[in-house]
């Protein structure tokens, strides 16, 4: 047992829990975690360190903490094959995340997309968490040695610097650090706003963004006033360019049916955006129920969670402690006495 694990690739990510699960994270990461255990060591976190970047309801983070926990194991993740946990109970992330800082450098962490619209979106709260996210990212992927990173289109920036900063390090050091790859999925890596497809679907805009936990009703009535197009062609047709707001959901579609673009188009030929849009909605209502259900189940059962994530964080500690141990060892720390 322990030398398939040895043998096994790295997979490791984590989401925020700065707001419920969406259908953005569902079909841009958490979906494809579910079918990477057998393969894969595989590492999933809440990410509850990151999530204070922005400020939260100390209450409500507690809260969301759980449900995600919840929702990961609704979605497929199933906790004896998959190490689930909370990214603030394993104190190396934090520990980590200090010395990458040292190794990080202004430039870069400046050119972050996220944290250019982070401090637009923040403009009264930019503190010196929200710029160093990145290093304590790339920390949460280094202390487990990960080969991929299974993300979104969004992260992939903060994937390629994690990687700038593990050559960094081994450069100085001498081999230290597994290089990561990001690894993106062909469809669903950037799902848009059903209300502004121009931008990517988020909790920031809720009457555009479907959330895991919605109901049908409330998901089959944000598909049926999904912006499409002012054209008045009507015409199910794959044209991001021209046509955001259909090739988004076009994506969408393709993700939970498994049908090619060229598919869709044909079963659409002639019906228009009256059938297309509530046809989107049902697809999503059905992938999603069992994960509604199944999620709402999970989280009323309070000792269970606390089993998972607490056999997790011991699971996930032994690891990163192993990375950690090694990393003062090599920046000129005197070793620890006990
Ligand atoms: P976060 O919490 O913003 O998003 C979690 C995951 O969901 C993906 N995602 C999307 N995919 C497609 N379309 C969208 N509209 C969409 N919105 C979000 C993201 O790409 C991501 O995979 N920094 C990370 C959290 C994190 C992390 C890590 C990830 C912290 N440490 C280590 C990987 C490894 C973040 O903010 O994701």
């Amino acid at each position: 047992m322990e030398n398939t694990e040895l043998s096994k690739k790295v997979m490791l990510s984590g989401i925020q829990p700065s707001g419920d699960l969406h259908l953005g994270n569902y079909l841009g990461a958490v979906k494809n975690w579910a079918t990477l255990a057998e393969e894969f060591d595989c590492y999933y976190f809440m990410a509850d360190l990151h999530s204070i970047t922005v400020r939260q309801n100390p209450a409500e983070l507690r809260r969301r903490s759980l449900a995600q926990l919840a929702q990961y194991i609704a979605c497929g993740l199933d906790p004896e094959k998959n190490t689930l946990f909370i990214q603030s109970h394993v104190h190396e992330h934090a520990e980590l995340g200090w010395i990458l800082n040292c190794y990080t450098m202004f430039g870069e962490l400046s050119r972050m997309t996220q944290f250019k619209d982070k401090c637009a979106k923040n403009a009264d709260n930019i503190n010196g968490g929200l710029f160093t996210y990145p290093s304590l990212m790339a920390a949460d992927i280094l202390l487990y040695q990960a080969d991929y990173v299974p993300v979104g289109e969004d992260q992939k920036q903060h994937c390629e610097l994690t990687r700038d900063i593990a050559v960094r390090f081994n450069n100085i050091y001498g081999e230290t650090f597994k290089v990561p790859e990001p690894y993106i999925p062909k469809v669903g890596a950037r799902i848009m706003g059903l209300m502004n497809p121009t931008s990517k679907m988020s909790k920031s805009d809720p009457q555009g963004c479907v959330f895991l936990l919605d109901s049908p009703e409330e998901i089959a009535r944000k598909f049926k006033r999904a912006v499409t197009d002012s054209d008045t062609e009507s015409c199910v047709r794959y044209a991001p360019a021209e046509k955001p707001g259909v090739a988004n959901l076009m994506s969408i579609y393709s993700s939970v049916t498994g049908k090619s673009f060229e598919e869709i188009e044909k079963e659409f030929q002639g019906k228009g955006y009256g059938a297309f849009k509530p046809a989107v909605g049902e697809a999503v209502i059905e992938a999603l129920r069992p994960v509604r259900e199944e999620a709402q189940r999970i989280m009323a059962d309070k000792a269970y969670l606390q089993q998972v994530y607490t056999q997790g964080a011991q699971k996930a500690s032994a690891v990163a402690r192993r990375t950690l141990r090694k990393v003062y060892k090599r920046v000129g720390f005197v070793e620890k006495p006990f």
